[in-house]
């Protein structure tokens, strides 16, 4: 009976609908460059997310939630730690940009711009901010007085359930995205926003599991259909509050770990920037051989570039035979003051390109010598450019912080 029970509600499933379409349609006008944009992965990710949000607001989880407070609280730990993180992982915002052509896809970027959208959104979307108001929902929403509110009143109780999401929605996306030298937090201060927030969640938790009356008046009388005590039911809640939520914050960990030491490592790395061993050796022999008369008429002649800083500085050479200056403002570059593109100042910090694709490296070389593929009907043409080519324009415009 109850268990059958599944609750059909028409406007959430219009809004779960309104997401996942553009999302599908993003990905099919994608085409052949969804494996670099998006990654099958992210897709799964997405769509997965969009399941479990059905199974959590409309199965006889929500029933059930009704009554037992447990349940209702594995409803919020699917609402705060399991959903966000994979709808982030989907790379929505930039799959559902794709939905649109590309004219309506830059005067949505261009309004969004205009509207002084992005001040407020980027104000909301400080770390300190997004921490504050997660927590402090996750806090009040526990407390008995407005959770017995949202239980008995249902647009409180979608409320709710809303903040959690949104809140959440923001958090994991500092957590997440980008990934790589453009996020908005170091990876140590993301370990210190991702274990302060478990601390709460925990602490929350915590309360609820050793608290020795039932606290909660809207489950005094509900509880026992399902053969437990209020008290034993709000036990079972603290639990799920305080361990599984604990289990997905130091996943979190370590996945934010990995990639800070992968980062670290390529940051030694370019530091270093190790001459490759056979070099080395031919280099060692050539100098035994020579070394008295490079003496003599080198000197104290400076040491050479590094590999990465000769590409670098072969990408500038490039940048200034392609003649990109004539569109492009590009510092560092002589005469790179066009302004029919937007300006390539600060290059090494976006986190997009064009509005549609992540900025990396590889996808930057591939903009570069295909704008066309990527966003059909663009200004900047295609120039004949070549691989290596590319690469090394990409390497100078990353040097640009
Ligand atoms: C004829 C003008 C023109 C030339 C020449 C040109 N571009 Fe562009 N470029 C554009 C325009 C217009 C855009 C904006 C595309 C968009 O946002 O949809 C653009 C976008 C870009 C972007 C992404 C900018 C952003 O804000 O996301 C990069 C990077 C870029 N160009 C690099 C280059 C490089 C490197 C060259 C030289 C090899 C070059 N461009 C030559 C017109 C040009």
């Amino acid at each position: 009976m109850l268990l059958m029970q599944w609750q059909w509600e028409p406007w959430l499933l219009a809004c779960i609908a309104a997401a996942a379409a553009p999302y599908a349609a993003g990905m099919l006008r994608m085409g052949a460059r969804r494996g670099q944009i998006l990654g099958r992965w992210r897709a799964i990710s997405f769509f997965a997310g969009l399941l479990v949000l059905v199974l959590a607001l409309m199965s006889p989880l929500d029933a059930m939630a009704d009554d037992l407070f447990s349940a209702h609280m594995l409803q919020h730990m699917l609402l705060l730690l399991v959903i966000p993180p994979m709808l982030v992982y989907g790379r929505p915002v930039i799959t559902w940009l794709w939905a649109f052509d590309i004219g309506p896809r830059r005067a949505i970027v261009r309004g969004w711009k205009r509207a002084k959208l992005e001040a407020v959104f980027d104000f909301l979307m400080r770390p300190l901010c997004v921490w504050t108001l997660l927590t402090a929902a996750l806090c009040y929403w526990h407390l008995p007085g407005p959770y017995d509110a949202a239980v008995r009143h249902e647009w409180l109780h979608d409320l709710e359930h809303l903040s959690f999401l949104a809140f959440s929605l923001a958090f994991w996306t500092i957590v997440i995205e980008p990934y790589g030298r453009r996020r908005a937090l170091g990876y140590g201060a993301t370990v210190v926003f991702v274990v302060s927030s478990g601390f709460v969640m925990a602490l929350v938790g915590a309360i609820l599991t050793f608290a020795t009356t039932p606290l909660y008046a809207v489950h005094l009388h509900t509880t026992q259909a399902y053969g437990l005590t209020p008290l034993q039911d709000q036990q079972l809640a603290g639990i799920i509050m305080w361990i599984p939520s604990n289990l997905v914050h130091v996943a979190a960990l370590s996945v934010v770990f990995f990639a800070w030491f992968r980062a670290d490592d390529r940051r030694a790395r370019e530091r270093t920037a190790p001459v490759p061993a056979r070099a080395i050796s031919r280099t060692a022999v050539h100098s035994l051989l020579v070394l008295p008369v490079l003496a003599v008429l080198l000197g104290g002649c400076g040491h050479r570039p590094s590999p990465e800083q000769q590409e670098a500085d072969r990408g500038a050479r490039l940048i200034e035979r392609y003649g990109c200056g004539s569109c492009h403002m590009i510092p560092g570059i002589n005469g790179a003051d066009g302004l029919v593109g937007p300006p390539l100042t600060h290059w090494g910090r976006r986190t997009y390109i064009a509005g549609v694709m992540p900025n990396d490296p590889a996808n930057l070389a591939f903009w570069v010598q295909h704008p066309q593929k990527v966003v059909p009907g663009v200004a900047m043409p295609e120039m004949g450019i070549k691989d290596h080519e590319a690469q090394a324009i990409a390497a100078y415009l990353d040097t640009l912080r």
